[in-house]
């Protein structure tokens, strides 16, 4: 479960209040998508939900565990997939998930595991090899490898979809699939419509580092004056843009 209480961001960089007054709770075993325009607020709130930036004000629960609090303990249930994951680049790939898997303590079993889930996304046989020699889709997966190692109890993506081949995107949702069928919560961000369209449980729409709107589709739907069967495309384009006429 993931509860966001009351939390807001400056970046005293140019003043910007990215994230303001945000209240959002995702109970387990839901897919929830995170939308919204370039410069919304999104990666800003993921960062803080991962302990990597701290809020101005206001609380984060992972799990009920206090993420300011315990960052540590909160930390060792998270998966997290950055925009723009960084890498030792002269590690190996083996190297690299070897060295997560100290981090995180893990034990052989779960180390096997990792190799398995590479092997998946097809990149079993790039492990030997430098990070440095990836492509960008490739470092991507070592990515994601690295994130569902220890078999996060919630796993939070930015943008993960980005960049991937069909093939691994598939993979890819059909793994936050299964982990919201063991009642593991999954959050990501993503800019493809049709894709959280297809696997979201619920979506929250972020504009300016408010949310604007938040439910299944279907509610979403029901609240929107234009109708019944518009696509979330329409929805988003008439609730985050005044300048376009989408019709
Ligand atoms: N390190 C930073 N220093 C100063 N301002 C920042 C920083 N990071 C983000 N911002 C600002 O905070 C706001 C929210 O940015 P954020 O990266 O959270 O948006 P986003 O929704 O993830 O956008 P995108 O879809 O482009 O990834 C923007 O106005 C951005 O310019
Ligand atoms: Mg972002």
């Amino acid at each position: 479960m993931i509860e966001i209480i009351d939390v807001s961001k400056t970046y005293s960089a140019g003043g910007v209040k990215a994230v303001d007054g945000m209240n959002l709770k995702i109970e387990p075993g839901k897919i929830f998508g995170f939308l919204g325009p370039n410069g919304a607020g999104k990666s800003t709130t993921i960062k803080m939900l991962t302990g990597l930036l701290l809020p101005d004000q206001g609380n984060i629960r992972i799990n009920n565990i206090d993420i300011l609090k315990e960052p540590i303990k909160a930390k060792t249930i998270i998966g997290y997939v950055p925009d723009e994951p960084v890498f030792y680049e002269k590690m190996s790939g083996a190297q690299f998930l070897g060295f997560i898997a100290d981090i995180f303590r893990m034990d052989a079993g779960s180390r096997a595991a990792a190799a398995a889930i590479a092997e998946e996304f097809g990149i079993g046989d790039k492990l030997g090899e430098a990070v440095s020699s990836y492509s960008h889709g490739m470092k991507q997966k070592l990515s994601i490898t690295a994130a569902l190692m220890h078999n996060p109890e919630v796993f939070i993506l930015d943008e993960p979809i980005t960049g991937l081949d069909p093939q691994s995107a598939f993979i890819l949702k059909t793994k936050m699939r299964e982990l919201c069928k063991q009642g593991k919560t999954v959050f990501f961000s993503t800019h493809v419509m049709e894709v959280a369209e297809k696997i979201c449980d619920e979506v929250g729409i972020i504009n300016k580092g408010r949310i604007i709107v938040r439910g299944d589709l279907n509610e979403i739907r029901a609240g929107q004056a234009s109708g019944p069967d518009d696509s979330l495309e329409s929805i988003f384009l008439e609730l985050t843009n005044e300048h376009i006429d989408i019709n």
